[in-house]
């Protein structure tokens, strides 16, 4: 998610920017909303990126700048197999999903193969934002009920049925909290309520405690796997089981947002509700499933599935399921087995933890490092003990000025996030490291 910033909306300019450059800014905002907002804060910094390669992004000026936030091009920038593969089907067929392709079936089977068996039917949109939208209907179909739970501070997507259940759209008074949908706090075993050992068990009491107070009524729970804009939050041990527990006793589903981090981002497992040893009814999938080509799905259980055709309604989305989108998607999943990206995101990540780790010893604005393989936070509060936003962005500001791109989320925006390329290396993990530090130094 980019920052709340609206500078460059209101058109905020620097003198010495590329002619190139303010003519585009210049001709975007003739054009586009002022909603529409660009990464950084200024004309100066704003990136125009003319070509990008593996987890290499190109300016105009052909400068080269480190990507450590997009988990969309998952298996590197204009992955050359997985352009292969859209232009191949491209040259064949891609027409309306209602005719029988070969590809959607070939993809389909070969995604199950990384799901546990009961999760055995995939429904195909075209965004996050459609998976929620229809993870959140196939639920309602299921159990006939039509309220749901959702973490507060998390984000589900931009349709109405996602922006319901995504708090961390509920401010600036566009959008309000609906009476149907019931926000619990973010499990956060670091700033929040519950700490130690048993945090997962009683944050997930929140959780009862709703179901039990809107008895019968509650149809899911959905939540991220691993909360992103909620701060990069790691669920704390015990939290999904407990939670899970709840549901099931009382007949709510449970959806697991894998948008930002499934197709092994998180390095020891494909999805990352795994870690915490449990199985949802409804998964969703987005953004890094086919390397930036429009796609998205729905993974769940046959029951599940089938109860939209009893509803008496057809499942019919024009582009979800289109063969170029199984053509790039099936590239991205090969790739991501072939080269063996998880162990990459493993070792990767490992050397940033570490990295990161030194740089909290010598830094007592690092508050905390958290994260698992290449899904990575930093989280930054003063020496008043409040979040550290302007440091936050001081750190990503600095980093960009070295050609590194890190991005900032969490609800007090002070969290440093790093989401690169699967295909990321040691040495550009140890270059960033040495860049940290010497913009942290900066800071004291
Ligand atoms: C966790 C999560 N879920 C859903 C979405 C919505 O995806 P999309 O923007 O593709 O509609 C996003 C997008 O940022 C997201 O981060």
């Amino acid at each position: 998610m980019p920052p709340q910033n609206t500078s460059l909306a209101e058109g905020a300019v620097d003198d010495d920017v590329s002619s190139h450059k303010l003519s585009l800014l210049k001709r975007r905002r003739d054009v586009m909303t002022s909603a529409n907002i660009l990464f950084y804060e200024s004309s100066k910094q704003e990136l125009l990126v003319e070509r990008a390669e593996g987890q290499w992004m190109f300016d105009e000026e052909g400068n080269r700048y480190l990507d450590l936030i997009n988990n969309v091009a998952h298996v590197g920038h204009c992955n050359p197999k997985v352009t292969a593969a859209v232009t191949a089907q491209m040259q064949k067929q891609y027409t309306n999903s209602r005719y029988l392709n070969s590809a959607v079936i070939e993809y389909s089977e070969h995604l199950l193969k990384h799901f546990p068996q009961e999760l055995n039917t995939v429904l195909f949109c075209n965004s996050g934002s459609e998976a929620t939208d229809l993870a959140l209907r196939l639920s309602s179909y299921y159990n006939g009920k039509s309220e749901y739970i959702c973490l507060k501070g998390g984000y589900h997507g931009h349709v109405q049925s996602a922006l319901d259940v995504s708090p961390y759209k509920w401010k600036g008074g566009a959008v309000k909290q609906p009476e149907h949908v019931h926000a619990v706090d973010a499990p956060d075993a670091f700033r929040g309520k519950h700490k130690g050992n048993y945090a997962g068990e009683e944050y997930a009491k929140d959780v009862a405690e709703v179901i039990s107070r809107r008895e019968g009524k509650i149809s899911a729970y959905i939540a991220e796997s691993i909360l992103s804009c909620a701060g990069q939050i790691l669920l704390p041990p015990g939290y999904l089981k407990a939670v899970y527990k709840y549901c099931r006793e009382n007949g709510v589903l449970t959806i697991a947002d894998e948008v930002q981090v499934g197709f092994g981002r998180v390095g020891s497992k494909m999805w990352a509700f795994e870690l915490q040893d449990v199985v949802p009814d409804i998964v969703t999938l987005g953004k890094p499933i086919a390397n930036g080509f429009p796609m998205a799905a729905v993974v769940t259980r046959r029951e599940i599935a089938e109860a939209y055709w009893k509803s008496g309604s057809q499942y019919f989305n024009t582009f979800g399921g289109n063969a170029v989108a199984a053509a790039a998607g099936l590239a991205v999943l090969k790739e991501i087995e072939e080269s063996n990206l998880r162990q990459n995101a493993l070792e990767v990540g490992e050397v940033f933890l570490r990295g990161f780790e030194d740089l909290k010893q010598k830094n007592d604005i690092i508050a905390d490092v958290r994260g698992f393989g290449l899904f990575l936070g930093i989280e930054l509060i003063n020496s008043e003990g409040l979040p550290a936003m302007e440091e936050a962005y001081f750190v990503r500001n600095r980093l960009l000025e070295d050609r590194v791109i890190i991005s900032v989320d969490g609800p007090d925006e002070n969290i440093l996030k790093l989401k690169p390329p699967m295909c990321i290396t040691k040495e550009n993990a140890e270059m960033v490291l040495e860049k940290m530090n010497a913009v942290f130094n900066k800071l004291k």
